[in-house]
């Protein structure tokens, strides 16, 4: 694609029925990442997208156009087929492109290599180029129909005769078109068949018709996998989490376990980072070199730094920033914090809208109150500070460079650089006071076994 320009027409107009789902199917994801969304990213080389939605899909709109915002978004008023689909995208291609992609936003798995092969596969009197497969069950795709490398029609089931079914080699939905070409083409497709559609396979034989040619290219049947059901789903999640684990492995990282672990499909994971059995990660989580997670942490849109160590059971939210060398240890969660170099929080604390400052340590049990029922307000530990186990840290409130929190205090007003800050009620001693209760107790019982 990079030499010729390229329009690429993603079809998102699908009612997904079969999903029962009350979004647009291509809004569901894979791998954190929607459909629509994977589908943008095989044509992201392209020069130009236009992405065919159906009245109403709002929602998909504005998806396509935080990930492409140049992207034309066209209404297909009507579901009247798929060649009806792409003309929705028709004042895209009177812009002028060398070639025309059409995808469905359904298969997620396609490779920019194979598009890229497909679009090449254009020129010299080769106006369609369309992506087949040869498919286990063959059962509901068009069906390519070929003479040696030449494709002369491609035939839906419900319109195919015996013998036209019985092919193997099939249509994936991926076409090509020359894009000068590709609008006389389309015009001619007409809604004369069973399902009173404009089937854009049709498109083969109009070309054909009109002295020009059409190819296919091969590509395997995983790549072209499509998404109907919850259950094809859940499928493809368990394909690209394999790759996902095979390439952060590749990429140096050790999975202890690698079938207990879920990455997302943007997930960054360094050299030597080690992920110990049943960790999941979110969106948006990169892991700078050396750093381990361990069993059961929950991570997302976390940065996690060089040879730091999160869990077990963390929980990374949205904004967590740990720094080199810094500890996150069981049932911690942050949010929206950074944790500096060498900081530590091991045990049961919530570190929210807050900055702790290099090599500080935040008690077991430490709570950053960071919700008054209206507003956020931030926490600012200094640098070397000390909260002792069990405090509350009432925000806004900043605690200095190396001051000391004692354990189980209520802080409510910041704290100098330096100080103690103890806010907890003063301990009270009575000696000998329990041995005299227990003495009252254990007379009081000898009496009543005496009146027995
Ligand atoms: C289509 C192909 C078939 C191919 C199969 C691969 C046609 C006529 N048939 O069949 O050869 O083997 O895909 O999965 O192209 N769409 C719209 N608007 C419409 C109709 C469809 O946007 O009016 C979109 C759908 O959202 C979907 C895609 O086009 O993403 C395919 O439509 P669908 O009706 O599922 O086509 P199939 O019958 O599966
Ligand atoms: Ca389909």
């Amino acid at each position: 694609m990079a030499d010729r320009t390229c329009l690429a027409i993603v079809l998102a107009a699908g009612e997904g029925t079969r999903m029962r789902s009350l979004q647009p199917k291509v809004l569901h994801r894979l791998g954190g990442k929607s459909l629509v969304a994977h589908a943008l990213g095989s044509v992201a080389a392209a020069n130009a997208v236009a992405v065919v939605v159906g009245p109403g899909q709002e929602a998909v709109a504005t998806e396509a156009r935080g990930l492409r915002p140049q992207a034309d978004i066209c209404v297909q008023a009507e579901r009247r087929g798929t060649a009806h689909a792409v003309l929705a995208a028709e004042p895209a291609i009177v812009r002028g492109y060398d070639d025309l992609l059409v995808v469905f936003a359904d298969t997620p798995f396609l490779t920019h290599a194979t598009l890229d092969r497909l679009c090449r596969s254009l020129g010299n009197g080769t106006a369609v180029a369309v992506l087949g497969f040869r498919a286990t069950d063959p059962t509901g795709y068009g069906r390519l129909i070929v003479d040696g490398k030449r494709l002369l029609a491609i035939r839906e089931e419900r319109d195919a005769n015996t013998s036209e079914r019985a092919i193997k080699l099939c249509n994936s939905g991926a076409m090509a078109f020359d894009g000068r070409l590709a609008l006389d083409i389309l015009r001619e497709i007409d809604d004369r068949n069973s399902k009173q559609e404009f089937y854009l396979t049709d498109a083969v034989a109009i070309a054909r018709a009109k002295g020009l040619e059409a190819a296919t290219v091969e590509t395997e049947e995983d790549e072209v996998r499509g998404i109907n059901t919850r259950a094809q789903l859940a499928e493809a999640e368990g394909v690209l989490q394999q790759r996902l684990r095979a390439a952060a492995m590749e990429g140096g990282a050790t999975l202890v376990a690698p079938d207990t672990v879920f990455l997302s499909a943007d997930t960054k994971l360094g050299r030597d980072v080690t992920v110990e059995p049943y960790v999941v990660f979110g969106a948006g989580v990169s892991v700078d070199d050396g750093a381990v997670i361990h069993s059961f942490s929950h991570i997302e849109g976390a940065h996690i730094g060089k040879g730091a160590s999160v869990g077990p059971y963390a929980r990374l939210r949205p904004g967590a920033r740990l720094g080199a060398k810094s500890r996150v240890g069981n049932f911690v969660e942050v949010k929206e914090a950074t944790i500096e170099a060498g900081a530590k929080a091991n045990h049961l604390a919530y570190i929210g809208d807050a900055h702790v400052g290099e090599n500080a340590n935040v008690g077991a049990g430490t709570i950053t109150c960071n919700y008054d029922g209206v507003g956020k307000h931030r926490t600012e530990i200094g640098k070397d500070a000390f909260i002792g186990s069990n405090s509350a840290l009432v925000a806004p409130v900043a605690i200095g460079e190396g001051a000391y929190i004692g354990s189980g205090s209520v802080i409510t007003r910041d704290v100098p650089a330096g100080a103690l800050a103890v806010g907890r009620g003063r301990q009270v001693v009575k000696e000998g006071w329990a041995a005299r209760l227990n003495a009252k107790k254990q007379a009081g019982k000898k009496r009543a076994h005496a009146s027995d």
